[in-house]
C-alpha cells in the first residue's frame, strides 16, 4: 500500500477499506508516514467526507493506537458520559453519585485540561483531603464497592488523536465532521465503557454554534458508537447561556451538592435528569427512559443520591462534611456585585464571555502550567428570561484579588437586557439511533 494512492482515492471520494484506514493511522502513529501526506489526507476527508463505516473504522483505529483501559473487572454495565464542553458544566459531579445510587456503576476517569474553570478533577480537589490519584486496582475496588469512583486520567490513550489533532489545528481541518466525531469517540471507546451517553452542546458558548451542526455531530457519534458495538445515545442541550448558576471550582461543587439536595438550578437539574435517565436505561436498571427518570427523581427526593455523594467523597479520602458545611471548601477573600445598568428582561448571556470572566478571576487555566484558584469564580444571579431592575445584581464575582474591573467588563458585555421575555429551550433533542 502506498500513502499517495490512498490520498488520491479519498480525493476522488471513494470509500476506503478498514485495512487502508488502519494503514494510515498506524503508519502515522509510528512515524512512518510524514505530516505532509496526512495533512493532504485530512484535507481530502474535509472535502469528500466519509461513510458511516469509514468513520467507525477510523474511530477504532485511533482508539486502538495506544493504551486501552480495561474495566471488565467491574461488575455491571459501565456507562460513560461525555460532554462536548461548555461554561459552568457541573453535570458530572451530580451524575456520578446520582446514577451510582441506582446501582449503575460509574467508573469515571477525568482530565484537568484547559478552560474557563478546571476539569472535574480540579473541582473535586476543592474538597479537603479528596484524592484523585488512585491506583487502577483501588479504583476498580471502589467502583465494585460503592458503584462510583472518579480519578485523574494517567494512562496515555489515543496517541494517534493527539498527533492528528495537532496537525488538523495548523492545516485548517479541525472543522470536519468525520474528524471531530472520530476524535471524540475514539477517546471514549479507548476508555473501556460498555455504553456511552453524549451531551452535545449547542450555542454561543459551545463548539457547535448552530442546531444543524450539533445535530449532525450527535448523529455521527451515535452511529459510530453503535456500529462499533457500544450502545450510544445523545442529547443536544443549550449552551447559549451558562448552565446552572455557578461557574468556578468550589462554587460548582457547592452547586452540585445543592442539586443533590433537590435545591439546584432548574436547568442543571433538568439536564442531569435527562442524561442520567439515558445512563440508567443503558445501564439496564430501568425498562425505559421515563421509568429511569422517575427512579432518579426518587433518589434525589429520598436523600440516597446525597448519601452516595458523601460515601463517594469519604471513600476517596475527602471530608464528607462538606455536604453540610460549604465553608470547609476554599473561600474567596473578596466578592463584588456586577449590577444591571437598566430595567428589563435578561435576553441573552453570552456564555463564552462569562467563562472568560471566571478565568480572569483565577478559576481556570490559560496555559497548562497555570495554577487554579479553587475559590474563584462567579454566581449568576439573573438568567435569561428573568426580570431585572437597574442597580440589581446580575452576577456576584469571587476572587482572592481585589481588582474586578476586567471581569466586570466581560460580564456586562455578556448581558443583553431588553423588553422581550425569552423562554430558552434547554433540551433540543434526544437522539437514540
Ligand atoms: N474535541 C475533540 O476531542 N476532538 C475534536 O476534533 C474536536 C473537539
Ligand atoms: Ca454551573
Amino acid at each position: 500500500m502506498r500513502m499517495v494512492d490512498l490520498i488520491v482515492k479519498k480525493q476522488q471520494g471513494k470509500e476506503l477499506s478498514k485495512e487502508e484506514i488502519r494503514f494510515v493511522v498506524e503508519g502515522y502513529t509510528a512515524g512512518k508516514i510524514p505530516d505532509y501526506q496526512v495533512s493532504a489526507f485530512a484535507m481530502a476527508i474535509y472535502f469528500k467526507d466519509m461513510s458511516d463505516q469509514e468513520r467507525m473504522e477510523l474511530t477504532m483505529a485511533i482508539a486502538e493506537s495506544g493504551d486501552q483501559i480495561d474495566l471488565s473487572a467491574i461488575e455491571g454495565v459501565k456507562v460513560d458520559k461525555h460532554s462536548t464542553g461548555g461554561v459552568g458544566d457541573t453535570t458530572t459531579l451530580i451524575l456520578a453519585p446520582l446514577v451510582a445510587s441506582t446501582g449503575v456503576p460509574v467508573a469515571k476517569m477525568s482530565g484537568r485540561g484547559l478552560g474557563h474553570t478546571g476539569g472535574t478533577i480540579d473541582k473535586l480537589e476543592s474538597i479537603p483531603g479528596f484524592q484523585v490519584e488512585i491506583s487502577e486496582e483501588r479504583f476498580i475496588e471502589l467502583v465494585n464497592q460503592n458503584k462510583v469512583a472518579v480519578v485523574g486520567q494517567t494512562t496515555d490513550i489515543t496517541p494517534a488523536d493527539k498527533k492528528l489533532y495537532a496537525l488538523r489545528d495548523v492545516t485548517g481541518t479541525v472543522d470536519s465532521l468525520p474528524l471531530i466525531a472520530s476524535s471524540i469517540m475514539s477517546k471514549k471507546l479507548a476508555s473501556g465503557a460498555d455504553a456511552i451517553v453524549l451531551d452535545v452542546k449547542v450555542g454561543a458558548g459551545a463548539f457547535m454554534k448552530t442546531a444543524e451542526a450539533a445535530e449532525e455531530l450527535a448523529h455521527a457519534m451515535v452511529k459510530i458508537g453503535n456500529l462499533a458495538g457500544c450502545q450510544t445515545m445523545a442529547i443536544i442541550s443549550d449552551m447559549s447561556q451558562p448552565l446552572g448558576r455557578a461557574v468556578g471550582n468550589a462554587l460548582e461543587v457547592q452547586e452540585a451538592i445543592e442539586t443533590l439536595k433537590g435545591n439546584g438550578p432548574s436547568d442543571l437539574e433538568e439536564l442531569c435528569l435527562e442524561l442520567g435517565s439515558q445512563m440508567v436505561y443503558l445501564g439496564g436498571k430501568a425498562e425505559d427512559l421515563d421509568s429511569a427518570k422517575a427512579l432518579l427523581k426518587e433518589k434525589l427526593a429520598n436523600g440516597e443520591a446525597l448519601e452516595k455523594f458523601k460515601q463517594f467523597v469519604a471513600a476517596q479520602g475527602g471530608d464528607p462534611h462538606v455536604a453540610d458545611y460549604y465553608t470547609l471548601m476554599p473561600q474567596a477573600a473578596y466578592t463584588h456585585e456586577v449590577v444591571a445598568e437598566a430595567d428589563g428582561y435578561v435576553m441573552n448571556i453570552v456564555a463564552d464571555h462569562i467563562g472568560v470572566a471566571a478565568m480572569l478571576l483565577g478559576a481556570g487555566r490559560a496555559t497548562k502550567e497555570s495554577e487554579i484558584d479553587l475559590a474563584a469564580g462567579l454566581m449568576i444571579n439573573k438568567k435569561v428570561g428573568e426580570t431585572v431592575k437597574k442597580g440589581e445584581s446580575l452576577v456576584t464575582l469571587y476572587a482572592n484579588q481585589s481588582t474586578f474591573n476586567e471581569a466586570e467588563k466581560m460580564v456586562l458585555e455578556a448581558y443583553t437586557i431588553g423588553a422581550e421575555q425569552i423562554k430558552p429551550t434547554l433540551i433540543h433533542q434526544t437522539i437514540t439511533e
